[in-house]
């Protein structure tokens, strides 16, 4: 019963450090710069988070890149353009480029 119990926690233990534990987070909304984006024209931001969970592995994101909590990015067009957040990979190398900007963004509104 013990050596059970024993055997379980240690399995939990390294599920938690291996970070194989899935989020399973969906589809998130991020709106927080939303007055600017109304400004330039282009909606909310849907980021896939569990798309993202399948092709890449939780370290290569957290805690590196974004703190694991929700709004606690200060996430900008112009710290994306300099290779940081969504742009440290979001370059035409890694994965597709930020002028895609329909990709990320809803509801964009034509260019005049
Ligand atoms: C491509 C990068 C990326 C990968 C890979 C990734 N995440 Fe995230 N995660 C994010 C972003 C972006 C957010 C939202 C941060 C924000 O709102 O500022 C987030 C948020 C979270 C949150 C906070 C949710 C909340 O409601 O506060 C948790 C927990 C989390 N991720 C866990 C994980 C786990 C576990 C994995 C691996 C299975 C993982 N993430 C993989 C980018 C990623
Ligand atoms: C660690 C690398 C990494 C980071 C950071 C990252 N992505 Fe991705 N993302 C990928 C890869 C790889 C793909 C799949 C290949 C592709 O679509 O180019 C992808 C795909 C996507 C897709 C799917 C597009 C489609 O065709 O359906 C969206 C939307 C997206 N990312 C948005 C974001 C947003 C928003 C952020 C920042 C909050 C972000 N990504 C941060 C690597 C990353
Ligand atoms: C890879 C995903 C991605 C692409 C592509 C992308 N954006 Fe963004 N954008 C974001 C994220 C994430 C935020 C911050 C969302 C938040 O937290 O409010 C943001 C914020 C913004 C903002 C408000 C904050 C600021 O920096 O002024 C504007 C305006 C904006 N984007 C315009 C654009 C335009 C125009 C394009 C195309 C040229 C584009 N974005 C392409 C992910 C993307």
């Amino acid at each position: 019963m013990i050596r059970t119990l024993i055997s379980l926690t240690l399995l939990f233990v390294l599920i938690q450090v291996g970070g194989l534990q899935a989020a399973g987070l969906g589809d998130m909304k991020l709106q927080s710069k939303i007055h600017s984006m109304k400004k330039a024209g282009v909606g909310p931001v849907i980021f896939p988070h569990t798309l993202h969970e399948k092709k890449l592995k939780c370290q290569d994101c957290h805690p590196r890149i974004f703190k694991k909590k929700r709004g606690a990015n200060d996430i900008s067009m112009k710290k994306n353009m300099e290779g940081k957040y969504c742009g440290s990979c979001h370059n035409s190398i890694k994965a597709f480029p930020l002028y895609h900007c329909t990709k990320c963004h809803t509801n964009v509104r034509a260019p005049e």
